[in-house]
C-alpha cells in the first residue's frame, strides 16, 4: 500500500509509467545520448517485435488462493536475489548521468538486484566492485580479438568478486542505428565507456601512445578488439577454459544455438536481441523463448530481455519458463532522470508492481508461476 500513501515523497517526485520516464529523459538529455538509448537498429522492427511479442500473451488469474504472503525472490547460479530481474549490461553510462555506473551499482546493491556490469562501462570494474561489497554482480564481456586481453579481463573480474561472466555474442559489429547515424553520435569516440580498457595493463601495454596522448588511437584500438567478427564456437570453448566462473551467453534467439552453447560449456543462456539494436527484422525475444525453453529443458538457467517494462511482462517471461528477466532501458531512464535515486525508484516500482501482479494472479511465490497461467492470442492489442 505504501505506494498509494501520500507521504511517499519520492514517488511524487518521479514518474511512474515507463513512457513518462522515457519522456522525462528525453527532456533532460541532449539528442545524441537520448537517441543512443532510445533507438534500435534499422526500421526498429526488432524492438517493436519485443514489445508486440509480450502483448501476444495474456495472464489468466486464479482466485481464492491465499496470497497474504508473497515472495518474488529467486535463486540464480546458487545465489539469492530479492527480485526476479537483473539490471542488463548497458555501457557508457556517463553520457546519461555524471554518476554513471556508480549510481546504478549503489542502487542495485542497496535493493538486492543483481547487476551485470558492461564491458564498455564508464567506471572500471574494480571501482564498481569496491562500491558493491558482497552484492551480486556479473561482468559482461565483448570477447576481444586479443587472447591476452581477454584473459586479463577475466582475471580482473575474478579478482574483484564478479560471480559470473556474460559473454555477449550478438554484437561483433555495431548494428545499423539510424538515429545515431543521423546524429553522427558514437559515445566511444568521445572516450565514454573506455574505463575497463584504459585501466587494463595488457591493453595499455599494446598502445603506441597512452590514451592521454592520443585518445582517438586508443579508442579505435578498443573498438577493433570488440569487433571480433572471427568469433566462433572454437574460440568460445577456449575462452570457457580460461575461467572457473560460470559463463552465460547473451544474444541467443535460436534453439540450436542454445544447445550449441551448452555443448560448448555455457552455464546459462540469455535470450536477447540486444534490445532490438543489432539485427533489424529479427524475432522478438518472447517469441523465441518457448522453443529455447523446450530444447534446453532444465539444463541451465535461461534469462530473457528485450521490452520488459512492467510487472505483467516479468510474470509473462517467468510463466514461459525463464529463470529471470533482464531490464535495460527502464533503469537507464531512471539514471538519466534522477541518478541513484532515479534507478532506485524504477527498481522499487517494478518490484512493487511485480509483487502486486503476482498476488492478483493468484500465486504467492514467483517460483510457482508457470505455463498454466498464460495464454497466447492471435491478435495482440
Ligand atoms: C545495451 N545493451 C548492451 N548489451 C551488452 O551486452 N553490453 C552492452 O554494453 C550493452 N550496451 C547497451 C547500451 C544501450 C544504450 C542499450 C539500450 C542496450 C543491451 C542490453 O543489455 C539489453 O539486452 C537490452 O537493453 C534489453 O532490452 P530493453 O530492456 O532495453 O528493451
Amino acid at each position: 500500500m505504501s505506494f498509494y500513501e501520500l507521504g511517499d515523497e519520492r514517488a511524487k517526485q518521479f514518474p511512474v509509467s515507463f513512457t513518462d520516464w522515457e519522456a522525462k529523459a528525453r527532456e533532460l538529455l541532449a539528442a545524441g545520448p537520448f537517441g543512443y538509448v532510445f533507438g534500435g537498429a534499422g526500421a526498429g522492427d526488432t524492438m517493436e517485435a519485443n514489445l508486440r511479442g509480450l502483448r501476444q500473451y495474456r495472464l489468466q488469474p486464479r482466485i481464492c488462493c491465499d496470497v497474504s504472503e508473497t515472495d518474488i525472490g529467486i535463486e540464480l547460479l546458487g545465489r539469492k536475489a530479492n527480485v526476479p530481474f537483473l539490471l542488463a549490461p548497458i555501457g557508457v553510462n556517463s553520457i546519461f548521468h555524471p554518476d554513471s555506473e556508480m549510481a546504478v551499482a549503489k542502487a542495485a546493491a542497496k535493493l538486492g538486484v543483481p547487476y551485470v556490469l558492461s564491458n564498455v562501462s564508464s567506471t572500471s570494474m574494480e571501482k564498481i566492485a569496491d562500491t558493491m561489497g558482497e552484492a551480486l554482480r556479473w561482468f559482461q564481456l565483448y570477447p576481444p580479438r586479443n587472447e591476452e586481453l581477454t584473459r586479463s579481463f577475466l582475471r580482473r573480474a575474478e579478482q574483484s568478486g564478479y560471480s559470473a561472466i556474460v559473454v555477449t555474442v550478438d554484437s561483433t559489429l555495431l548494428g545499423w542505428r539510424e538515429t545515431d547515424l543521423h546524429n553522427a553520435y558514437l559515445p566511444f569516440l568521445e572516450g565514454h565507456g573506455m574505463a575497463n580498457y584504459f585501466s587494463d595493463p595488457v591493453f595499455l601495454s599494446q598502445l603506441k601512445q597512452s590514451p592521454e596522448d592520443d585518445l582517438k588511437q586508443a579508442v579505435l584500438k578498443a573498438l577493433s578488439e570488440g569487433n571480433n567478427t572471427r568469433l566462433s564456437w572454437k574460440h568460445f570453448s577456449t575462452l570457457r577454459d580460461w575461467t572457473k566462473l560460470p559463463i552465460l551467453l547473451k544474444g541467443i534467439t535460436h534453439p540450436h544455438d542454445a544447445l550449441l552453447a551448452i555443448e560448448h560449456g555455457a552455464d546459462g543462456i540469455i535470450v536477447s536481441n540486444h534490445g532490438g539494436r543489432q539485427l533489424d527484422g529479427a524475432i522478438g525475444t518472447i517469441e523465441a523463448l518457448p522453443e529455447i525453453i523446450k530444447s534446453v529443458s532444465d539444463k541451465v538457467p535461461i534469462i530473457v530481455d528485450g521490452g520488459f517494462r512492467r510487472g505483467a511482462d516479468i510474470l509473462k517471461g517467468i510463466a514461459l519458463g525463464a529463470t529471470a528477466v533482464q531490464i535495460g532501458r527502464p533503469y537507464i531512464y531512471g539514471l538519466a532522470v534522477g541518478g541513484q535515486a532515479g534507478v532506485e525508484q524504477v527498481i522499487l516500482n517494478l518490484t512493487a508492481e511485480t509483487e502486486l501482479q503476482l498476488a492478483i494472479s493468484g500465486k504467492s511465490r514467483i517460483r510457482d508461476v508457470d505455463r498454466s497461467m498464460i495464454w497466447k492470442i492471435d491478435q495482440p492489442l
